[in-house]
């Protein structure tokens, strides 16, 4: 990798120890991506917040970091927490696992870190340093990642919590991945036929994301407009199950015309067509298991959003939630003040619990007592087994009102 003379005296310690060991991280990252120098970041979004996935090693990492004196020289937020910060008692959290948490967000909050807890930092604009069309950024947590390159056309490489604190102390990233036109160019289209419906999203990343994990999609015949919340679920859905970092749509996301330049240099490998049909039957392998119906619905991963509050409200509107069942919705507290403050009490009416800070991924469902988990999420559906050895079973969220409220 090419330093400047700037970035040797850092890497030497001239700047100070936490810079040099954030400088030592990126350059080998650097270095293992065949990056040649930096770009400069406008914003750093850090995951690896959850005690439940982070364990005793993160609050390690930022006791040293402390001690160091690190601080982060760019405008910087951060990914849900294992809990409610406010609210874990009332949920049930143990005492043990909250001090832990709470330990963690203190840390992160003396490195002068935003204490978002939100994993859609591009929906708050008024909380959150807001990005743009060409901004490099720094971004961990994949449905982040894929929405900024993806819908905003902002550029950034999936980030692991450590690479993005390393960025956000030093205000810059190695340039290789997304940060380049070359590696955002399509390599698949796919063609969808009939209308989508908002879990057809979730099932058409979900496929897509698995069938075709080392291609750029380029989606057709999509109506629009679409609400945001469906296109969060397909980058969601391609990011968990493929690892992607972005896709286009045609006349709708912003580097949709990379398709003129990927056909004229012949990088399409491949056409295919989608019906909505097809997404149909993949719908009804879906539901539980005879003998298996779930004991809480979890919505909101990625964190709702005014589109899916609204839809919930329509949803639930004049029922309730039977005794036995629990529905518990995940967002953000900037999130809250974006929204018609009768909403959430509205939904909370019915029997629906509403919460911040964390999501059902990074959050200890098995500690609460649940054994089958009822997701609408395709993201949420693919992580919950490996994180809290629940089962989880994607279905639409009409099926789960059905199932949930008399
Ligand atoms: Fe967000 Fe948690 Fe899903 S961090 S994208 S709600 S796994």
């Amino acid at each position: 990798m090419h330093l400047t003379a700037e970035e040797e005296r850092v890497l030497e310690g001239e700047a100070g120890e936490a810079e040099s060991f954030a400088m030592k991280i990126l350059v080998n990252l650097g270095e293992l991506e065949g990056a040649e120098g930096f770009v400069p970041i406008r914003s750093a979004h850090i995951s690896g917040v959850s005690y439940h996935t982070a364990g005793d090693a993160l609050i390690k990492l930022l006791e040293e970091l402390h001690g160091m004196g690190a601080r982060i020289s760019v405008p910087s937020s951060l990914n849900p927490a294992g809990m409610d910060l406010e609210r874990w008692k009332e949920i049930g959290y143990p005492g043990d696992f909250a001090e832990k948490q709470l330990r963690i967000i203190e840390l992160y909050r003396k490195l002068g870190i935003d204490i978002t807890c939100s994993c859609i930092p591009y929906e708050t604009p008024h909380r959150m340093e807001p990005i743009s069309f060409g901004d490099h950024l720094a971004w961990g947590e994949s449905n982040a990642v894929i929405y900024a390159n993806s819908i905003v056309g902002a550029r950034t490489n999936r980030e692991g919590g450590i690479s993005a604190l390393a960025a956000a102390i030093l205000g810059r990233t190695p340039d290789y991945g997304m940060h380049g036109d070359e590696n955002r160019y399509p390599t698949l289209v796919v063609n969808i036929l009939g209308r989508m419906d908002p879990l057809h999203f979730n099932l058409l990343g979900a496929f897509i994301g698995e069938s075709y994990n080392s291609q750029v999609p380029y989606f057709t015949g999509i109506d629009i407009p679409v609400v945001n919340g469906d296109l969060k679920q397909l980058g969601a859905a391609l990011a968990a199950k493929g690892g992607h970092s972005i896709f286009h749509v045609k006349d709708l996301t912003p580097e949709h015309g990379f398709i003129d330049i990927s056909e004229r240099e012949g990088l399409i490998s491949e056409r295919i067509t989608i019906t909505t049909e097809e997404l149909e039957e993949a719908k009804d392998d879906l539901y539980p298991p005879p003998g298996r119906t779930p004991d809480v619905f979890v919505l909101g991963c990625p964190q709702f959003g005014i589109s899916e509050f609204q839809r919930l409200y329509r949803a639930v509107k004049g029922r309730k939630l039977r005794k036995e069942k629990r529905m518990i919705v995940y967002t953000n507290r900037a999130l809250r003040e974006m929204l018609d403050p009768t909403l959430i009490p509205a939904i909370t009416a019915s029997g629906v619990e509403v919460y911040d800070d964390t999501c059902m991924v990074v959050s200890p469902l098995d500690r609460l007592g649940f054994s089958a988990v009822g997701t609408d999420s395709a993201k949420a559906a693919h992580y919950i087994p490996k994180m809290s050895r629940i089962p989880a079973d994607l279905m639409p969220l009409e099926i789960m009102v059905d199932l949930a409220f008399e």
